[in-house]
């Protein structure tokens, strides 16, 4: 019997969205106003979702203090309050779009959880736009 435990975290972060390699009109047609290069900013809304079978001792998938402690050390420390290009080391050359983001904080929180876990991340740029990964 498997079970799904969700937890929701939230970060705020700038990011710009371009391609150094590409001309300024170039970026301007693909990425739009994500391309400023002075930078704008998302309020991200993450939910970890870890799917397992339930302990018959605890009765819990996950302590979700164990995922709460995670997302805090790997997510929040690292993202909150950051310029995703300028300061996180992950989207030096990655271009820091929600599917990227996504695609890293799953690496980052798969890297730590036991093995046995199936993780899905979703994670909202805005409350209209969101993505989903699981490492597929
Ligand atoms: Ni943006």
């Amino acid at each position: 019997m498997k079970v799904t435990v969700h937890r929701r975290a939230h970060f705020n972060a700038a990011h710009r969205l371009y391609r150094p390699d590409w001309t300024f009109e170039k970026n301007e047609d693909i990425f739009g106003k994500c391309n400023n290069p002075n930078f704008h900013g998302h309020n991200y809304e993450l939910i970890a979702s870890v799917t397992g079978e339930i302990d018959p001792e605890t009765g819990y998938v996950i302590d979700v203090k164990i995922l709460k402690d995670l997302i805090k050390s790997e997510v929040e420390d690292a993202f909150d309050h950051k310029n995703l290009n300028v300061e996180v080391p992950e989207f030096k050359d990655l271009n820091p779009t929600a599917e990227n983001i996504a695609v890293i904080i799953y690496n980052k929180l798969k890297a730590k959880l036991e093995s046995k876990f199936q993780l899905e991340i979703t994670l909202y740029e805005t409350p209209r736009n969101f993505v989903t990964y699981s490492g597929k």
